[in-house]
């Protein structure tokens, strides 16, 4: 049986054939890592549905068409919702200062711009989009802006039409731009009209639903961040397949820190700004040019003598590290990334010398590299939570810590911690329970 602090109790039969149906109708992987997720929205659409047994609930699923609905209302319960105003402003940098220069010489004549935020929760990534736009198109009123934002949550897409936002929401976006494009309302900001104006909302399942709708064809600039890197690699190579049909000849697309199209799509070629990388869609290449990129088939093997290089190399950036000699280690720890991308220890320990040195983002970036790697690695957690402790985020380092301590379940007390033998999984199920235990009693005293 598996339980969970909650007293809803869930076989290991019972737990897999949700597993399946949800990795069916949402893409999603939930894996061991993920077990608790699902565990609770279970309690949680039970609870709602009043049914105390599992098989009942199971067998409302296949009833049509309630059963349909309630598939999305697990599905919606299961999904991650986090956002931000502006999330990762260094691809808003490179949108503003790269691509929209390059996108007005060229549609200049029809002035014609199409962007698709796909997974756009409760709608701070489109409309962060759209103010980016109106901030840097010459002329906006001029040209015919379509943003097509979908989610398969109805409640966040209901919020994101409402289009009021909480003021301590707004944290992160500038003053100026607050002014110009939000009304001041109960406690909190509405977005303005001339902004709401440019996007459409809609429901839309990327893991099940055609990708019909009319704005899906000829988009200039998708966005799709923080969705795929929750689905099973078969799903997402399904997705990325149908985003590169979806874009017009050139377009261009934006991931999360953590997502990679490596050994997902060839379809794009990364482009690398000095702010940050994005995908563009490959031009149509001949048949024989296609032929001659390497096959998925090959990559395994291809990789083995370079993962045992990368264990090795790993262990000599560790002692420079150790000997004080952080610049190097780091440089090594970069060369060993650039050939080996799938090392998630050298992301892990690049992302402890980032933040060794001050450069937050960087080490935020390279821990969730490291996490969408090795998801079952609870010191990634534990630094990611360390992290966002430096940065007053007490929410999401409760978060990461709480995952840290889900992971750690699945390990006996005396074991010792992968990528750091000395240490027991008892002592670090101690520690982030004390982090926890002190963020409860005050957010403010892990703050340095
Ligand atoms: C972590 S949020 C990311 C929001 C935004 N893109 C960002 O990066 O800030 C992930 C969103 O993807 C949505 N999502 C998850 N699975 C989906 C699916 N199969 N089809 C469409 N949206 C999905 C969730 O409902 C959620 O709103």
């Amino acid at each position: 049986m598996i339980s969970s602090s909650s007293r809803l109790h869930v076989t290991r039969a019972e737990f897999e054939r949700f597993r399946l149906l949800l990795e069916r109708e949402g893409g999603l992987a939930l894996d061991p890592a993920r077990q608790s997720v699902l565990h609770a929205g279970l309690a949680a659409r039970m609870d709602a549905r009043r049914l105390s047994a599992v098989d009942d609930y199971a067998r409302l699923l296949t009833d049509a068409p309630e059963g349909r609905a309630e598939i999305r209302a697990l599905l919606q319960e299961v999904t991650v919702g986090e956002t931000q105003w502006f999330r990762y402003r260094a691809q808003f940098d490179v949108l503003t200062r790269h691509l929209i220069p390059d996108l007005v010489k060229a549609r200049g004549a029809d002035r014609r711009l199409a962007v698709w935020s796909a997974g756009c929760s409760t709608g701070e990534e489109p409309y962060s989009i759209a103010m980016a736009l109106l901030e840097s198109l010459p002329q906006p009123e001029t040209w015919a802006v379509t943003i097509l934002a979908t989610d398969l949550h109805r409640g966040s897409l209901a919020r994101a039409e409402r289009g009021w936002y909480p003021a301590r929401s707004l944290r992160g976006v500038p003053a100026a731009w607050r002014e110009r494009y939000f009304l001041s309302e109960q406690d909190g900001y509405r977005v303005r009209d001339r902004v709401k104006r440019l996007v459409r909302f809609a429901p839309h399942n990327l893991a099940r639903d055609p990708f019909g709708l009319p704005d899906m064809r000829d988009v200039h600039l998708l966005w799709c961040r923080n969705v795929t890197i929750y689905f099973t690699p078969a799903a997402t190579a399904r997705i990325i397949a149908q985003f590169a049909q979806a874009l017009g000849e050139g377009g261009y697309l934006f991931l999360g820190h953590a997502e990679t199209l490596w050994g997902v799509s060839t379809a794009f070629a990364p482009v690398v700004f000095p702010e940050a990388v994005v995908y563009r869609k490959a031009s149509a290449a001949p048949a024989g040019l296609r032929a001659a990129r390497p096959s998925l088939s090959l990559l395994p093997t291809a990789q083995e003598p370079r993962r045992q290089d990368a264990a090795a190399q790993c262990g000599l950036a560790s002692s420079l590290a150790d000997a004080g000699r952080h610049e190097e280690a780091i440089r090594l720890l970069q060369d060993i990334v650039r050939t080996d991308a799938l090392s998630a220890n050298a992301h892990y320990l690049l992302g402890l010398l980032y933040h060794k040195t001050g450069r937050r983002p960087a080490a935020l970036h390279a821990f969730e590299r490291a996490r969408y790697l090795e998801p079952l690695q609870p010191l990634v957690y534990l630094a990611l939570a360390i992290v966002h402790l430096d940065g007053g985020e007490a929410a999401q380092a409760q978060q990461q810590l709480r995952q840290a301590l889900t992971v750690l379940d699945e390990w006996p007390d005396a074991a010792p911690v992968p990528w750091c033998e000395e240490l027991r999984c008892r002592e670090l199920r101690v520690a982030c329970r004390q982090h926890l235990g002190q963020l409860a009693s005050d957010p403010a005293a892990l703050r340095p």
